[in-house]
């Protein structure tokens, strides 16, 4: 819960009142999210059928809707879309391509202020490409994080992550109702920096934190969907397919 401590709600509403002069700025780090299809479908109602981590975003930390008259045009991503069905599925529409369409227009034309990610087929082909270096599902699997009736530690699955990739992730999960025993496994976030190294997602409680305001908007979004930073001391379910 230390993300939403007091002390950065503080900053938090320190930052909103920055917030137009800090979007004109450059991003300096990049957020891959992943999401978990059954953790994201348990809570939207929709039916999984694939059991490995989904590409949800690659968002920059600085702004969102950046351009509002660049219009997501998916002729310019042809040749990735095979790619794009397979790991950037829309789960709640299988053959449209609204989710892109929403995630170039929210991040996309923001992360298109960098020279290296100036077009959709840059943006989403980076992604991809980020995506499939990762490889976070196989990485899980290998160090036996699977999808199971048996609960983890949060410190278990943080743990393989940080050890693997040498760096901080962010983990979120979905907290059921009262008494439940265990939160659900739905979102990891991996940070990389403008020239795509990976980096802590949570680092100290510097200029980094206050420059984060750009993407404070879809931690709301998240809360408002259910998913909130995992809590370090409850057991952690990491759903298998039904
Ligand atoms: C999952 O279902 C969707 C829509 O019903 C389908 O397009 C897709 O190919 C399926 N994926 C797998 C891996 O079976
Ligand atoms: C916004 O996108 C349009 C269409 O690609 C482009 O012509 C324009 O220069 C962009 N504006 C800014 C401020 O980048
Ligand atoms: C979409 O991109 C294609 C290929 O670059 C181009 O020919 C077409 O005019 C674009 N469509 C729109 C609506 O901009």
């Amino acid at each position: 819960m230390r993300f939403y401590s007091p002390l950065l709600f503080c900053l938090a509403a320190v930052m909103s009142s920055t917030a137009v002069f800090s979007y004109s700025h450059m991003w300096t780090k990049l957020v891959l999210t992943h999401h978990w299809p059954i953790t994201f479908c348990s809570m939207e109602h929709c039916h999984p059928n694939i059991s490995y981590w989904t590409l949800h975003g690659l968002w920059p930390d600085q702004g969102i809707n950046c351009n509002k008259s660049w219009h997501f045009n998916s002729s310019q991503i042809k040749d990735l879309l095979p790619d794009m069905e397979k790991s950037w599925p829309d789960l709640l529409n299988p053959s449209s391509a609204e989710f892109w369409k929403y995630e170039w227009q929210k991040h996309g034309t923001c992360a298109a202020k960098a020279d290296s990610l100036n077009s959709q087929h840059k943006y989403f082909s980076k992604a991809l490409e980020l995506y499939h270096k990762l490889d976070l599902s196989s990485v899980l699997r290998k160090f036996d994080i699977i999808p199971s009736e048996k609960y983890y530690t949060f410190s278990q699955i943080e743990g393989v992550i940080e050890q693997f990739y040498g760096i901080k992730p962010k983990i979120q999960c979905v907290h059921p109702s009262k008494n439940a025993e265990a939160q659900i496994l739905g979102q990891i976030e991996i940070c990389f920096d403008a020239d795509f190294n990976l980096l802590d997602c949570e680092k100290r409680l510097t200029m980094d934190a206050i420059s984060e305001g750009g993407w404070d908007h879809d931690a709301d979004i998240n809360r408002a969907s259910g998913f909130m930073v995992c809590d370090h001391d409850m057991p952690v379910f990491y759903p298998p397919l039904p």
